[in-house]
């Protein structure tokens, strides 16, 4: 499946920036294919709007904001959160034309992040227990581009084959299959759960609690169809670590990889920077193989050759929930 190409992915909500990154103006983002421009509007709420001036097309990211508006740095025409265009400096006698104006996305922020949907969003944006929950921390993790598919990624999430192979130089089990493994689709994506022993490098200990060699994790994954993921992973230590995944399509053959955790511990126990260091070293693990895969994800075995066996249950479940949900509004799988 070549994401550009199926229209319903236009009306999921993504994360695509940090709140961060807009407090010293307006900055632009690719989102399957759509170039827009996010700023801060009136109420320092973050707007997304299509980043091309109607009056010479440049780009609206170029130019800066003023007074919950954006200013073209070209010639200065100006545009409000609708994407209206209120102001013309150099038009002093005439009106501003009614179509005088750029499409406007839905825009809204959650868990830090400015999140945007092309067109109505067909669900909310999910809910994270953690968020609200005083017993966690919020550690901001990743903001990058990877030159692989949203859907590549997420299979790999639930996908417990890798492990022993992809992260044999950190947590990577001696065992191919987990101890225990049990998995179903949902109506918002499947529901994971996975007992296994995992390697406890020096790079880990302090990370995970323990000192010993091995240790067991206790992992319940959720994936929100069709580009996030919550992975809530426990140790015996007792400590929780919820990391939440999103592979934000760009375009059909890369994605913004936009990763936080929470975690159940505080910065005087372990330091952020620690925690950051473990996932990044597991992260470019599988980075670095999934960049090496077809973008144009298999959903129709039939058409291609990409084989899906038994084992690889997490990969089918979500092939079968994707396509039922292209069907449930009227769609089918446009192919590569
Ligand atoms: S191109 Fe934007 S004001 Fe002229
Ligand atoms: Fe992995």
């Amino acid at each position: 499946m070549l994401v550009t190409r199926q229209k319903l992915l236009r009306r999921f909500w993504y994360p695509v920036m940090p709140m961060s990154m807009l407090q010293d103006g307006p900055k632009p983002f690719t989102l399957l294919g759509e170039k827009i421009v996010l700023f801060l509007g009136a109420d320092a709420r973050p707007v997304a709007l299509s980043d091309r001036c109607c009056h010479r097309t440049a780009q609206l990211s170029k130019g800066y904001c003023e007074g919950g508006n954006i200013v073209c740095g070209y010639h200065g025409w100006t545009y409000d959160a609708t994407g209206k265009c209120v102001r013309i400096p150099q038009n002093t006698e005439a009106a501003i034309p009614a179509n005088a104006r750029v499409p406007s996305f839905h825009c809204d922020v959650r868990y830090g992040y400015a999140w945007v949907a092309l067109e109505d969003p067909v669900q909310p944006i999910f809910e994270l227990a953690e968020a609200n929950d005083p017993g966690y921390r919020q550690i901001d993790q990743f903001y990058e581009v990877w030159n692989c598919a949203g859907l590549r990624l997420m299979e790999n999430s639930f996908d417990m084959a890798h492990l022993s192979f992809v992260h044999k130089g950190t947590f990577g089990p001696k065992s191919h299959v987990p101890r225990k493994m049990t998995i179903e689709g949902t109506d918002i994506g499947l529901e994971s759960y996975v007992e296994t022993p995992v390697a406890n490098p020096a790079i880990a200990r302090n990370v995970v609690g323990s000192d010993e060699e091995e240790t067991i994790r206790v992992m319940r994954g959720t994936w929100f169809m069709p580009f996030s993921r919550r992975l809530a992973i426990s140790y015996p230590s007792g400590l929780k670590h919820t990391i939440i995944t999103n592979a934000t399509p760009i375009d059909d053959h890369s994605s913004m990889v936009v990763q936080w955790c929470y975690r159940s511990d505080t910065e005087a126990d372990v330091p952020a920077a620690e925690i950051i260091a473990f996932d990044r070293a597991v992260t470019n693990e599988d980075k670095f193989i999934l960049e090496s895969t077809d973008a144009d994800a298999c959903i129709d075995t039939t058409r291609r050759v990409e084989f899906h066996m038994d084992s690889d249950k997490p990969g089918l479940i979500m092939r079968e929930r994707l396509l039922s949900l292209l069907r449930q509004h009227g769609e089918e799988e446009v192919h590569g």
